[in-house]
């Protein structure tokens, strides 16, 4: 795998949450999923935003039918604060606070 992109995370302002808030995304290779890289990558970028950054909070937009991310994104100590539209569809709103360990 030495050199080659695997899959990608983006820590940004909110383009579709009020544009003071930081959101982050995430997205790997489907043959490498089920392997911990995206936990890995995430945590490390919340790390950076909570820990060195100090931000309050990380917010993500995920769509409303896409039960992997929701999954994953429950798993990475993120809240569901409420659902809203997004690209024609659904998507569930959450935020990941400071305040609870990484
Ligand atoms: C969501 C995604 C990034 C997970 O990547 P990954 O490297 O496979 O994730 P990990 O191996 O770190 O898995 C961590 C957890 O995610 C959840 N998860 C991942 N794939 C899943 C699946 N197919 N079904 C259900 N839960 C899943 C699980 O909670 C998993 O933990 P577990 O294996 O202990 O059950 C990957 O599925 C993906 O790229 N999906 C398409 C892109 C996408 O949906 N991006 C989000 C747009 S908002």
């Amino acid at each position: 795998m030495d050199g080659e992109v695997v899959g990608l995370g983006h820590l940004q302002p909110a383009r579709d949450l009020p544009g003071e808030l930081i959101e982050t995304g995430w997205c790997v290779r489907p043959d490498l999923w089920r392997q911990g890289l995206a936990t890995e990558a995430i945590r490390s970028l919340l790390h950076y935003a909570l820990s060195d950054l100090r931000l309050p909070a990380v917010w993500a937009l995920v769509d409303s039918e896409n039960a992997p991310s929701i999954r994953f994104a429950h798993r990475l100590g993120f809240l569901s604060v409420g659902e809203r539209p997004l690209d024609g569809g659904t998507a569930q709103v959450f935020v990941r606070p400071a305040d609870s360990p990484l």
